[in-house]
């Protein structure tokens, strides 16, 4: 079973991250010194996928320019021996493939998903969610990949949440525990009160699925809340006999969509950063001794000045 497709939805407004998404799209923020997105194929790339079909909407085009070439900025780093800087992002120009896909009217994940269906053979491919970072020795999504191939089936990526969280993911029910990081999925209910809950395991933003979920996509006519949700369309794949496996992904999971989550991301991936973590333990020490410019305004006008 190779895998080599993914479609990365990235349409969405970035209403959680407002004012700053009006103009910026979510998946250019920062962190450390690589946007969101570039993450996202860096874990594809990884993951031995590298066709990647990004759904987008107006004002999204830093995207494309992020993982396009650029000659003029080549030239000048080139002439002053700085090519260096730019070397993450020129390997993945280099090797991996873009389409863009526009979804004109925000009518959901599914649908996001299913406008790419054109893009996708009679095969399995993988969606990432760039709203949800992991950092972990195997990519996310070639976690997913070793599943399904062995399972040959569908495989989403969850992981546990507390209970006060479980209304604001997509939460599996639970046919059978085949492994303990691997279970066998009956159905699946997008944002469910907590009263509703099958469980506390969350859809976190990887899947690999079958072609079939486009077929099933059609069939979807339940637009909960004006949108077409993915989780319904999973649910239809499966009510059409396609197998769906859940795998508990190993790593460490950030939403960036809050300000909070990009937050605990930045900090986080700093502190596992050589180059970043000594300044940052140092700064967060010093915060914690309330001794810092933070707290302090005398402290503050001899840092600005
Ligand atoms: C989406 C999915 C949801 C999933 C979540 C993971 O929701 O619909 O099933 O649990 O991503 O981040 P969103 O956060 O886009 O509302």
């Amino acid at each position: 079973m190779d895998i080599r497709k993914a479609i990365i939805p990235a349409a969405g407004f970035g209403t959680r991250f407002l004012p700053f998404t009006k103009a910026v799209p979510k998946e250019m923020l920062p962190l450390l010194n690589k946007p969101a997105i570039q993450y996202i194929i860096e874990e594809g790339l990884a993951s031995k996928v590298s066709n990647f079909f990004i759904v987008t909407g107006r004002q999204k085009q830093a995207i494309a320019n992020h993982l396009d070439a650029s000659p003029e900025l080549d030239a000048f780093l080139e002439e002053r021996n700085k090519k260096e800087l730019t070397a993450s992002i020129d390997r993945i120009v280099n090797t991996a493939h873009f389409s863009y896909i526009r979804q004109t009217e925000p009518l959901g994940l599914g649908h996001a998903v299913w406008l790419a269906r054109h893009m996708i053979d009679k095969e399995y491919f993988g969606i990432f969610l760039p709203d949800d970072i992991f950092v972990s020795q195997m990519p996310g999504l070639a976690q997913l990949i070793k599943v399904a191939r062995q399972e040959k089936a569908s495989v989403i990526a969850v992981q546990e949440v507390p209970s006060e969280c479980v209304s604001s993911y997509g939460i599996i029910k639970i046919k059978k525990k085949l492994t303990p990081n691997l279970f066998h999925v009956s159905s699946l209910v997008e944002k469910p009160s907590l009263r509703d809950a099958p469980s506390n395991l969350a859809i976190v933003g990887r899947y690999i699925l079958s072609h079939k979920i486009f077929k099933a996509l059609d069939q979807t006519s339940a637009y909960a809340t004006g949108e077409l949700q993915l989780t319904d369309g999973i649910t239809q794949m499966m009510n059409n006999n396609e197998k769906v496996l859940a795998y508990k992904v190993q790593g460490m999971r950030y939403d960036i969509g809050t300000p909070i989550g990009w937050i605990k991301a930045s900090i986080g991936m700093a502190l596992q950063n050589p180059a970043y973590a000594p300044h940052l333990k140092e700064y967060l020490a010093s915060i914690d001794t309330m001794e810092s410019f933070v707290y302090n305004q005398k402290k503050n006008i001899s840092h600005m000045y």
